[in-house]
């Protein structure tokens, strides 16, 4: 395998900014990636998927790790399920196709989401009420630290909104994803926006759920090849019982919902499309016109324009609301 040196990152990051890495190379195997982590044990180190979700302010002074796996098996088949491995480098969506057209269900909610197999279960993505945990049988992943290949079963994997045992360690490399799918299907009326887009079809198939899914994201989102982003910059924040209150004086028809463990969740779009960031620009960045929660860039290469207009949307939600906002996407 070929170590490369001063790689462009430009197309590596959907939000198109510019940054060097000093090393960079494409593992196709798992011995390869072993062999790469034991050659330069004390580079920092950063892991690629589809680059759907970070962006980069600076030069990266490491190694660049793009693992390359590929290949979808059926490991397990019964009459009501099938289990599934993906390579993580699989692209998402085209894994999530190949499923829908054999009537594999579980994902079709998750269409069109840029992201590579093994990016999946990182931040556990999630859309129109489903999330990726629900259908992860287990996760195979090298250990950095001991060059060691594991499977972590669901439950080790430590699943919780946009999050995993993968995000706060970061010290796996996820190889390939094994997913239990069912082999029958019943649309359940989970997700107002999908539920409107079906609402004249009765008894709704895998492929009518896929494409309305793929409708409603074209209508809302943008294409990051068209116009460069990160999907949702920010997370929906986590609101204690008391927060909550005080948020509801401020603005008695905040969207609520029930999250993990007592707390409640608020719409992060609808915080900052109250704070008049909706479709606002600054110079080359700004929110998209038809989502609050979305920030593009109309054009520049450097990654610190996106930094300071995050920054400055933070402060505002703090100061108006008192919320803070957490980032979605990583910053490099
Ligand atoms: N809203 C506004 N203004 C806007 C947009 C939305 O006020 O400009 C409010 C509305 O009240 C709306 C609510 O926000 O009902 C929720 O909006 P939406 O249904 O678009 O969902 P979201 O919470 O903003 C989440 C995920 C998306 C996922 C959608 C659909 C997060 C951070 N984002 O967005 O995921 O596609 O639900 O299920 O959880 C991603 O992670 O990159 C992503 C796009």
């Amino acid at each position: 395998m070929q170590i490369k040196h001063n790689i462009q990152l430009q197309l590596y990051n959907s939000f198109r900014t510019k940054a060097v890495a000093k090393l960079f190379c494409e593992p196709h195997n798992v011995s390869e990636l072993i062999d790469v982590l034991g050659k330069f044990p004390d580079e920092k180190r950063l892991i690629l998927g589809k680059g759907c979700n970070l962006f980069f302010t600076k030069d990266f002074d490491g190694l660049i790790i793009k693992p390359t796996m590929k290949g979808v098996f059926t490991l397990f088949e019964t009459d009501d399920f099938v289990e599934i491995e993906a390579g993580a480098a699989e692209d998402w969506d085209d894994f999530v196709a190949y499923c829908v057209s054999n009537d594999y269900a579980g994902i079709e909610n998750l269409s069109f989401i840029p992201s590579s197999v093994g990016a999946a279960p990182i931040q556990n993505i999630g859309a129109y009420g489903a999330e990726v945990k629900d259908v992860i049988a287990f996760v195979r992943a090298v250990d950095i630290t001991t060059g060691v290949l594991m499977d972590f079963s669901n439950a080790a994997c430590e699943f919780g909104y946009r999050d995993s045992i993968f995000k706060k360690r970061q010290n796996y490399i996820i190889t390939s994803v094994v997913f239990r799918l069912q082999k029958s299907f019943v649309y359940q009326e989970k997700y107002i926006d999908l539920n409107r887009e079906l609402e004249n079809i009765t008894n709704p198939t895998l492929s009518q759920v896929r494409d309305a899914v793929i409708r409603v994201r074209t209508r809302k989102l943008p294409d990051y090849i068209a116009l460069p982003n990160a999907g949702s910059f920010f997370k929906n924040p986590i609101l204690t019982e008391e927060e909550k209150r005080k948020l509801l004086q401020k603005l008695p028809d905040a969207p609520i919902y029930n999250a993990e463990n007592g707390m409640f969740k608020t719409s992060a779009a609808y915080l900052i499309d109250k704070a008049g960031y909706k479709g606002k620009r600054k110079g080359n960045v700004g929110t998209y016109e038809h989502h609050a929660l979305i920030i593009v860039n109309y054009g520049t290469e450097n990654g610190i324009e996106i930094q300071n207009f995050m920054c400055e949307i933070q402060e505002k939600i703090l100061c108006e609301f008192g919320i803070e906002l957490e980032t979605e996407v990583w910053v490099y």
